[in-house]
C-alpha cells in the first residue's frame, strides 16, 4: 500500500500503535494531535520517517490539509474513566464537532473513514456477550455518559454521512485494550495494577472483583482496524478478544508476573462501571477475517516489560 492516510489521535496509545503500523506497510501518515491525552513521546520515534507527519491541532477547531488524503482514523478521543469526570465537556466536543471535522475532512476528499467507536455503546449490556446488534443499555445522564453518549453520537454521525453524503464509511467498536504506551495513571485496571504491583502497593480491585472483562492487546486491535477500514463492510464491527475474565484474576496474574508482594484492597464499586463485557466476535470473523491471536496473559507480559522501562513518563 502506498496511501496518504490522517490519523486523528495518533499520538495516544492505540493511535500511536496504527500510525506505526500504516507506515510499516508503505503508507504516508498524517498525525492530528492536541495532546490532551497522547504524548509526544508516543511518536517521537517516527518522527526521523519522512512519510511520517505530525500537526498539533485540536480537530475541534477549524482547520484544512494541504495534502490529498485517502483514509481517516478518527482515534481521536480521550477513553479512559479518569478524563470522564476531568474533562466531560472536551469528550463531548471531541465527539460530535471533532468527528464532524474529520467526515468533513474525508467528504472533501473523498477518502474512506473509520470511527473509532467503543464497547461502551452497549452501556450495563442485558445481553451477553454482546452482539453489534444490540442497541444497548445507557445510563445518559450518568458520570459516564459524556463518553458513552458521545460515541453513541459519534457513530450516528458517521451513519448520517454515509447515507447522505455517500461516505465510505466502517465503525470500530473498540473492547478494553491494552498495551505499551498505556497512561499509568489513566485509571483502567491493567495500568493501574501494573504499577502498584510494580511499586510493591496494595492493588485496588473495585467490589469483589467479580466483574468480567476481555483484554485485547493492541496489535491485534490495530490488526482489525486496518482489515475492517479495507474491507467491503459498513455497518459497526466489534474488535475485542472474547476471553473473559475477572478483574480480580488479573489482579492475582500481575502480582504473579512482577513477583510481587502486593497484597489486594478492595474498594467500593464505581457507578455505573458495567458488570459484564465481552464481545461476540462473529461478525469480525465472517466479515474482515479477524481473530485476536496474542493471548492475555503473552501482552501483559510485554507490557509489564514496558512499564518497567526507566523513561515511562506517568
Ligand atoms: N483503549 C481502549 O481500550 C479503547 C476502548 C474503546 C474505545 N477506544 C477508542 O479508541 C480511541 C483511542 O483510544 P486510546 O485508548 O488510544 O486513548 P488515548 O487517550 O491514548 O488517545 C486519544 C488521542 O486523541 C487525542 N485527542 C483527544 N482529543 C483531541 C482533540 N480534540 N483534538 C486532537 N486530538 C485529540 C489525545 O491527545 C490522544 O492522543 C478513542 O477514540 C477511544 O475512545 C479505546
Amino acid at each position: 500500500m502506498n496511501s496518504m492516510i490522517v490519523v486523528s489521535g495518533g499520538a495516544g496509545f492505540i493511535g500511536s500503535h496504527l500510525c506505526e503500523r500504516l507506515l510499516k506497510e508503505g503508507n504516508r501518515v498524517i498525525c492530528i494531535d492536541n495532546f490532551v491525552t497522547g504524548r509526544k513521546e508516543n511518536v517521537q520515534h517516527l518522527l526521523q520517517d519522512e512519510k511520517f507527519s505530525l500537526v498539533e491541532q485540536d480537530i475541534t477547531k477549524p482547520f484544512s490539509l494541504d495534502e490529498k488524503v485517502e483514509q481517516v482514523y478518527n482515534m481521536a478521543s480521550p477513553a479512559s474513566p479518569v478524563d470522564f469526570a476531568k474533562i466531560p465537556l472536551e469528550i463531548l466536543a471531541v465527539n460530535s464537532v471533532g468527528t464532524r471535522n474529520m467526515l468533513d475532512l474525508a467528504s472533501l476528499n473523498k477518502a474512506r473513514f473509520l470511527e473509532s467507536s467503543t464497547s461502551e455503546v452497549y452501556g450495563e449490556p442485558l445481553e451477553h456477550p454482546q452482539k453489534e446488534t444490540y442497541w444497548g443499555n445507557v445510563n445518559s445522564i450518568g458520570e459516564r455518559s459524556c463518553y458513552d453518549e458521545g460515541k453513541r453520537f459519534s457513530e450516528a454521525l458517521v451513519m448520517a454521512y454515509a447515507r447522505e453524503k455517500e461516505l465510505e464509511t466502517r465503525i470500530v467498536r473498540i473492547f478494553n485494550t491494552f498495551g505499551p504506551r498505556m497512561r499509568k495513571d489513566d485509571g483502567r485496571a491493567i495500568p493501574n495494577f501494573v504499577s502498584q504491583a510494580l511499586e510493591g502497593k496494595p492493588l485496588t480491585v473495585y467490589g469483589k472483583g467479580k466483574q468480567t472483562r476481555s483484554f485485547c492487546f493492541v496489535s491485534d486491535q490495530v490488526d482489525g482496524q486496518i482489515k475492517l477500514m479495507n474491507s467491503g463492510y459498513g455497518l459497526p464491527v466489534n474488535v475485542g478478544n472474547p476471553v473473559e475474565i475477572t478483574i480480580l484474576e488479573l489482579a492475582e496474574k500481575v502480582i504473579e508476573l512482577v513477583e510481587s508482594k502486593s497484597k489486594i484492597d478492595f474498594k467500593p464499586l464505581p457507578k455505573d462501571d458495567p458488570t459484564r463485557r465481552m464481545p461476540d466476535i462473529s461478525l469480525a470473523k465472517k466479515e474482515i477475517g479477524w481473530q485476536p491471536k496474542v493471548k492475555w496473559e503473552d501482552g501483559l507480559k510485554q507490557t509489564i516489560d514496558w512499564f518497567k522501562k526507566p523513561f515511562f513518563p506517568g
